[in-house]
């Protein structure tokens, strides 16, 4: 296990299974591993950082050594105000190599005792992205399998604001046929 703490920064809008596979693994190679959260004031995320921090912490109760934690400005500059000595990115294909390649290179031109570690998550996830999630939500489509189920649960609420609303009713009509069983029971006794 590498001794001090790595980052695992992204937008993580919403976090996918791959995001959560990346941060299995990389919490068994690193002592401490921060899931930093980048608030973007220029974006407009899906869903708010609040959110995205709630989720992410949820889905990573069981982790000890995983923190959730949210950061603006320059990622180098986050990282050693934590003294952290390593950044975590995930790679799923080539495509994504050229992008992560500039900006590790970048971050290492500003801060050149920062080492950037690539991990691969399982092949299974190699396609699945937070944007294409989004896409294939908001057109009505099935993302299951593709991110946890509390982020499932959370996309549907987003998307169909009546779905939150029907699952209130439901309890509701449960909660009254539990509620005339009593009473049916009660004035039998009587
Ligand atoms: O999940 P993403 O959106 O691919 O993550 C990108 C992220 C947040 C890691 C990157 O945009 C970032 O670190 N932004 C903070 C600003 C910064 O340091 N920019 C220079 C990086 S070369």
């Amino acid at each position: 296990m590498h001794k001090g703490i790595a980052i695992y920064p992204g937008s993580f809008d919403p976090t996918t299974n791959g995001h959560l596979d990346l941060i299995e693994r990389g919490a068994k190679i690193f002592e401490e591993l921060v899931v930093a959260i980048l608030r973007n004031t220029e974006k407009s995320p899906m869903f708010s950082v609040a959110e995205r921090l709630g989720m992410l912490r949820e889905l990573t109760a069981d982790l000890k050594n995983v923190r959730i934690d949210t950061f603006d400005g320059l990622m180098v500059e986050y990282a050693k105000s934590l003294d952290a000595t390593c950044i975590l990115r995930g790679i799923r294909a080539i495509s994504d190599y050229e992008y992560e390649l500039q900006m590790a290179l970048m971050n290492r031109k500003l801060e050149p005792t920062l080492e950037t570690v690539f991990m691969m998550p399982a092949d299974k996830y190699s396609y699945v992205s937070s944007r294409l999630v989004r896409e294939v939500a908001q057109a009505g489509g099935p993302v299951k399998g593709l991110v946890p189920e509390v982020v499932e649960q959370k996309l549907r609420e987003k998307l169909d604001p009546a779905y939150k609303l029907r699952d209130v009713r439901m309890l509701e009509v449960l909660d009254r046929k539990a509620f005339d069983r009593k009473e049916k029971k009660r004035k039998k006794k009587a």
